[in-house]
């Protein structure tokens, strides 16, 4: 299938690694111009080389920094087409209660401000030029919330429905938006959650952990020209985990 993604330019954050990096290395595969960020220059260059992208330092949870990122990736590579918003994930814990309101605060600006702030950065060009793709890396806490992932489910439950509202307003621009419930990926992340136990895969209806690739494939598919009737969706990548309708 061709995915129509040949010479579009896409900025993905929170990428030097992880599920941000793997779809970053697809986009790129397929043909894409590909801005990619992360908070350490270091890292993020590296991540750059090993794809061959231009690699930008960002913050996620900093909003105010937005609209400097979008206009030193748009002056490099030009008007962003396809934005992927990720970042890591908030502290875990198994005492819902232990959060602070500094905590609360902190994850408030990274999964939904931060994400808000480039939606609204990026989107109004796409409108503009009558195309647009728009990817949230979400997380299935949203629909059933983990014990030990409150902060994660509360603000991601949040921007989902953030989305699905803005998704409406500008479908008939051309632009479509839509979020990735993600299950366990063998990922950095998922390893200091110690979710990548063997017993853990064994839980999961597809017998293991979802791959990099895998989730990535997902969120080329979203990108492309061929998912232009999608939008407002959730769609799950966990090997079949979700139990709920
Ligand atoms: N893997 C899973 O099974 C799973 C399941 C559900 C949800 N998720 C969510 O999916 C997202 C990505 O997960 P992952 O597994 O890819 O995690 P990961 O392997 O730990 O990678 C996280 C990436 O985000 C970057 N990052 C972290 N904080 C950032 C910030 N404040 N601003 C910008 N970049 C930031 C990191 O780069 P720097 O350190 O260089 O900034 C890194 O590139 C997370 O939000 C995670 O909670 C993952």
């Amino acid at each position: 299938m061709d995915l129509g993604l040949e010479g579009k330019v896409a900025l993905v954050t929170g990428a030097s690694k992880g599920l941000g990096f793997g779809i970053a290395r697809e986009l790129t595969r397929e043909g894409a111009r590909v801005a990619i960020s992360s908070r350490s220059e270091e890292r993020i260059a590296a991540a750059a080389q090993a794809i061959g992208t231009r690699g930008f330092v960002h913050d996620t949870g900093d909003a105010s920094s937005v609209p400097d990122l979008i206009a030193r990736v748009e002056q490099e590579l030009g008007p962003i087409d396809i934005l992927v918003t990720n970042s890591g994930g908030p502290p875990a814990s198994e005492d819902a209660l232990s959060f602070g309101l500094d905590d609360w605060r902190a994850a408030y600006e990274l999964l939904l401000l931060g994400a808000v702030a480039l939606v609204q950065a990026a989107v109004p060009g796409m409108q503009a030029r009558g195309w647009g793709r728009v990817i949230s890396v979400s997380s299935g806490v949203v629909r059933e919330p983990s014990p030990v992932l409150v902060l994660s489910a509360s603000h991601r439950a949040g921007l989902l429905a953030a989305l699905r509202t803005i998704a409406r307003q500008v479908a008939g621009d051309g632009v479509t938006i839509n979020s990735l419930l993600t299950g366990v990926i063998a990922t950095d992340r998922s390893r200091e959650l110690g979710s990548d136990r063997p017993e853990r895969g064994a839980q999961i209806p597809a017998g293991r952990l979802g791959t990099v690739e895998e989730f990535a494939a997902a969120a080329a598919f979203l990108s492309s020209e061929r998912a232009s009737y999608i939008t407002g969706a959730a769609l799950r990548v966990d090997g079949g985990a979700s139990r709920s309708v």
